[in-house]
This record gives C-alpha cells, structure tokens and sequence, in this order.
C-alpha cells in the first residue's frame, strides 16, 4: 500500500507547564521547539489558554520568531485572543472551545450552536492569511457546520477514542472514520488529536483522509525518559506506515 505521509505538529505546551510549576525561565519553549524541528516535526502547535495557565504570550511572540516549521495556534474564540493572534500572525490558527476549570480541551466545538460568532472568527483570520481549523467531534452536523461557514480544516477531536477501550473504542474509532470521510466529501481538509500515544496511535492510523496529527501530552511525559529529540522520532517513525486509513462499511 502506498505510504502518504502523515505530519506530525507537536504540542509543547507541557514545556511551559513544567516551566511555569515553579515560575522559572527554565524549560525553555523555543528550545524544546529547536528539539522537535530537530527530530523532523512538521509543526509547532500550543494553546494559548484564556487562564494562560502554561503558555504564554510572550511565549507565542518568541516562537513565531524563531520557528523554522509552522506555529498552529490553538485558541478559543474570545475577542481578546482573537486580537492577539491577528497581530502575531502564526500560519495557523485552530479554534477550540475553553472552560476555566477543565484540565485540558474536553469536546468538540460547537459549531451548529455559533456559526455567526465562529464564521466571524474564521473570516478574520483567513483574511489575515491565517489558515483556520476548527477542533469538532465527529458528528455530522458539527462537520456540514463547519464547512459552510468556510472554514478550510477541521482537527477530528480523538480524545474520546483514545479515553476507551474494548467495543467503546472500536465504536469511537467508526465514529471518527466516519466523521474524516463526511469531512472529505464536504470539501474539508483533516487533522486531529487530542490523547494520542504510542499505544494508540496504530489505531488511529486506519482514519483516512488525515494531514497532520497534533500530539503533545505522551510526547513530552515520553521526553521524561528518552530526550525530547527521541520521542518526536518515535512517533514519527510510529505515524510512519500511513496509507491513508480504510472506509467505514
Ligand atoms: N489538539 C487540540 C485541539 C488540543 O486542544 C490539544 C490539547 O491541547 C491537542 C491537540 C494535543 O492533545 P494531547 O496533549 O492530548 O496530545
């Protein structure tokens, strides 16, 4: 089967919650970014939290200096962050929906319930050159929402596959081959993450239709014990074998 290759954006907002643990200057982001482009990723993502309980702003202004691959910007869709993101222009911008409490992103957008306000967003950074993604479950509705509010990506939210096992996780992984391929037919491009690791991401290789997967949390406890370096390699080398995943039946 002919390979396609599949990128890898790493997530390196954990760096930043290391760092800002114990409000140092160390871990550094843009040399753990320095580490990841070293290792061959194709993308720098992190999310700069309303809360910004890891990344910060100064955070993002360092990295679109000095990245070498894209920055992806993950983001609610909230004036103040909105208005930060235009003015440090990164190459992508991928709207996620925000709670103060949670501990990390918990669901998809939703896109039915706020076309106005997200194709609002979506015209104003794309007209900035931004290229917008919008984070969604895979339901059908939520995916014929965001294509007709233009958006030109979706990321396919994993979380829930990669949080199952048994007949759920195989129930989730139908779920998200479905959503790629309703994705595909209404003109949208696809990516996804949330929860991806080395055990899983043999699975997650079978939804087709996949450009760039963003993975951060297992990346960099993995760094723990193997170097930053290495553990973007694994997973490259782990996301390697994609052929473009197989059709629902
Ligand atoms: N994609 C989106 C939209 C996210 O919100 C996150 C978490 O910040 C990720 C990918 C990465 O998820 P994880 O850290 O679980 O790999």
């Amino acid at each position: 089967m002919a390979r396609i290759q599949l990128k890898l954006g790493v997530n390196i907002d954990h760096v930043a919650t290391l760092r800002q643990a114990r409000g140092t200057t160390y871990p550094s982001v843009t040399d753990a970014a320095a580490e990841c482009e070293a290792a061959g990723c194709h993308g720098i993502t992190v999310h700069l939290r309303e809360d910004r309980r890891h990344i910060q702003d100064a955070d993002v202004r360092a990295l679109s200096r000095v990245l070498n691959v894209p920055l992806n910007l993950e983001m609610a869709n909230a004036a103040p962050i909105v208005k930060i993101a235009l003015e440090l222009q990164p190459d992508e911008v991928c709207l996620v929906p925000e709670k103060r409490q949670e501990l990390t992103t918990e669901g998809g957008l939703n896109v039915t319930g706020s076309k106005k306000a997200l194709r609002a967003t979506v015209q104003k950074l794309a007209g900035a050159g931004i290229v917008v993604s919008l984070f969604v479950d895979p339901d059908e509705p939520q995916l014929l929402a965001a294509a007709e509010i233009g958006a030109p990506y979706v990321e396919l939210h994993t979380g829930r596959f990669c949080d199952c096992e048994g007949d759920d996780a195989a129930c989730e992984l139908d779920r998200l081959i479905r959503g790629a391929e309703v994705a595909h037919r209404a003109g949208l491009r696809v990516n996804a993450g949330h929860g991806i690791n080395l055990s899983n991401i043999g699975r997650i290789l079978e939804i087709p239709h996949l450009e760039t997967l963003n993975i951060g949390h297992s990346i960099v406890a993995r760094a723990v014990f193997t170097g930053l370096r290495n553990a973007v390699k694994e997973m490259r080398a782990a996301m390697a074998p994609y052929a473009g995943g197989r059709s629902c039946v």
